[in-house]
């Protein structure tokens, strides 16, 4: 941005690495609503924290309440939610942070800018690729029953598209794995990255 000139501060990103004893990173989990990423970011936060990793999830429930609260879910607003959500993501992981980030992030061009504002090096994608039908069936917040009944504009998978990842770092189908092999298969993959 024209006349904006940053300032070079004298902590760098390696020094606070140093100083938590990890790499900071994002972990995304992107799925359709009701498709556990929540509950497996969660999960994994937890079992960072007993390792000492210091840890801080951002999910769409709680954003959408406070910092986005003024966006809807047409696709303009999603990428501006997903926009700010991965800048705010990168402070996080810029000041040492894992991240662990949970929305449905619907569009492939939303998630491939996640991408470009982190760094390819501090972002992992897992798709929790819950089949809609199980989706619906748990229909934990009531929402697709409103979203079949008309009551809910662009709902993702009901009348609005999901456009699932090609080659995500790792797909966990939560009808095939309970959430601890979720966990497991995901720290498994996260382990050469915090040191
Ligand atoms: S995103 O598409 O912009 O990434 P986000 O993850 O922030 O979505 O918010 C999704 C949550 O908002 C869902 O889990 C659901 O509880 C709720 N929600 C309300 N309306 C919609 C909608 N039209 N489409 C999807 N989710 C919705």
């Amino acid at each position: 941005m024209k006349n904006v000139i940053p300032h070079t501060f004298s902590i760098t990103r390696e020094q606070r690495n140093t100083l938590m004893q990890h790499n900071g990173f994002l972990v995304w989990f992107t799925g359709l609503s009701g498709s556990g990423k929540s509950t497996i970011a969660n999960a994994v936060e937890k079992a960072l924290f007993e390792k000492g990793i210091h840890t801080y999830t951002l999910d769409g429930d709680n954003v959408r309440k406070g910092l986005n609260n003024n966006l809807s879910f047409s696709p303009e607003d999603r990428l501006e939610n997903i926009r700010r959500i991965a800048e705010v993501a990168n402070l996080m992981v810029d000041s040492g942070l894992v991240v662990l980030a949970a929305f449905v992030s619907p569009y492939k061009a939303d998630r491939k800018r996640i991408k470009q504002i982190v760094g390819t090096a501090n972002f992992v994608e897992v798709f929790v690729n819950t089949p809609l039908a199980e989706c619906e069936r748990r229909d934990v917040k009531g929402l697709y029953a409103k979203a079949r009944a008309g009551e809910i504009e662009n709902f993702t998978g009901i009348n609005a598209p999901y456009e699932a990842p090609e080659n995500p770092d790792v797909e966990i189908d939560t009808t095939k794995v309970s959430v601890a092999e979720a966990v497991s298969i995901i720290i498994k993959k996260l382990e050469h990255k915090l040191h």
